[in-house]
């Protein structure tokens, strides 16, 4: 009898991509191979996202999609798992008849054990308990066939209780990966061809708190440094309050560390911010910024807004704006808020009308657009050092790669660069992307 299939579906951030390729790796003992035909699957996995409701709304639509395989095959099993998982647990079996199983995101380990039971008897199961110890957190990621860039988580859950957001409530609170398992991975992935890595957990400044010893995230990127093969080192998310100015200084001394960090300001009103329990000032982000400009010019920045947060006026919309204008990022992420359950932020006071909030997101990324184009077109004439990726999928002839700052650049190459780094011309800028030459003596090295 051939392997059994299985197809996974992820929504909404990274973690859960994560989380999938771990549930991968489980089930491969028990016997799955991944298919991305669910019309083949014995098995479908939905691993879902909360953070926002219009993710949440999405995973309905896809499983209802999924009800018509399951009635023409009673023996194949759908379950879901991700953060929705958790916050809904056994009422997802009201909303999902056909749903066979539900996985929390502390369970994931089980998977192996919980689909056996249902292949042998049957029923449902339903698992969301949270332990003290995340049994998956160390269980490795498979990154995709001939991937040069991977992500690797190094922490997970969080302590923060920022009030919009349901992390802390489906993911936990915060938990380390050790140091030396992070290692390990970090060297079978350059053994797999993984020249960069993104290190990854929803406060990545806190790693190490919960490990025993003085661990701390600076160490970890010390010791990554020194890894042979890892020419780039990236991580996500991390929290302004936590950026340490021994952190903002390892730009200015690790050299793989790319000249690039993602820092979430989610508003430019400090009245917002501390209805948001965020910790930090308007003023004391600029001043971050402003340190980490001048220990790394060249760097690149990076955040995320949340428009119509609760009690947000049009005052505290033009401090956002102003705060874009004067810190010009290299790119945003922009949200309008939506009330989650079981957060701080249900029931607040003066809560921001729907129109209002669309019509303040279109402004912010109308803003935002500028200044990323602007961002881009200054890169034109410069030499810029590109890890090479893949093909582009929109034209055969050309590569793509990114640059130390993040950004996409196309140029036209042979398939012999993927995994390396080589130098490009930058000769056109685009909303998403640049367009180059590579250097003439293409193919050598270079960081
Ligand atoms: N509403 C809108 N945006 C949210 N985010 C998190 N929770 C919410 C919410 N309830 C955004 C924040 C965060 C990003 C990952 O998602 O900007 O940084
Ligand atoms: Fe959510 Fe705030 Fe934690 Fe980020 S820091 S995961 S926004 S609670």
């Amino acid at each position: 009898m051939g392997k059994k299939k299985l197809y996974i579906q992820t929504f909404g951030c990274q973690m859960n991509v994560q989380d999938a390729q771990k549930m991968a790796v489980l089930l491969e003992e028990s016997g799955y191979g991944t298919t991305d035909d669910p019309e083949q699957a014995d098995l479908i996995l939905v691993n879902t996202c909360s953070i926002r409701e219009k993710a949440a709304q999405k995973i309905y639509s896809q499983l209802g999609r999924f009800r018509e395989l399951k009635e023409r095959n009673p023996r194949l099993l759908i379950g879901v798992g991700g953060c929705l998982a958790q916050q809904w647990g056994d009422r997802f079996f009201r909303r999902v008849p056909y749903l066979d199983l539900v996985v929390g995101t502390h369970q994931i380990h089980r998977l192996p054990e919980m689909v056996g039971e249902l292949e042998r008897a049957g029923g449902r199961i339903v698992e969301t308990g949270f332990c003290d110890r995340v049994g998956s957190l160390d269980i490795p990621a498979q990154p995709a066939a001939g991937a040069v860039s991977t992500f690797v988580t190094i922490m997970q859950g969080c302590n923060n209780f920022c009030a919009y957001c349901v992390v802390p409530h489906l993911r936990g609170r915060e938990q380390s990966r050790p140091l030396p398992e992070i290692l390990r991975e970090i060297e079978t992935l350059t053994a797999q061809g993984i020249r960069e890595v993104t290190l990854l957990g929803q406060n990545v400044n806190s790693y190490g708190q919960t490990l025993p010893g003085e661990t701390d995230f600076t160490q970890l990127i010390s010791a990554i440094g020194k890894v042979p093969g890892i020419g780039r080192i990236r991580f996500t998310t991390s929290h302004p309050k936590d950026l340490s100015p021994r952190l903002i200084a390892c730009f200015g001394e690790i050299a793989s560390l790319c000249e690039h960090i993602h820092l979430p300001v989610q508003s430019g009103s400090d009245r917002v911010l501390r209805r948001m329990n965020r910790g930090y000032t308007a003023e004391a982000y600029r001043e971050k910024v402003a340190e980490l400009r001048r220990v790394c010019p060249e760097i690149s920045i990076t955040s995320d807004v949340i428009v119509g947060f609760p009690g947000e006026e049009e005052e505290d919309f033009q401090q956002t704006l102003e705060l874009m204008r004067e810190i010009r990022f290299d790119n945003l992420f922009s949200f309008h808020y939506s009330e989650r359950e079981g957060t701080a932020a249900v029931g607040m006071d003066r809560p921001v009308c729907e129109g209002v909030k669309r019509e303040r997101l279109r402004a912010l990324q109308a803003l935002q657009a500028a200044h990323t184009l602007e961002k881009n077109r200054a890169c034109v004439g410069r030499w810029e050092s590109v890890l090479v990726e893949g093909q582009n999928r929109n034209g055969c002839e050309e590569m793509t790669g990114r640059t130390r700052g993040n950004r996409i650049v196309h140029f036209p190459g042979r398939t012999g660069l993927i995994g390396k780094t080589v130098s490009v011309r930058i000769g056109e800028a685009f909303a998403h992307s640049l367009r180059g030459e590579v250097e003439e003596r293409g193919g050598a090295d270079v960081h």
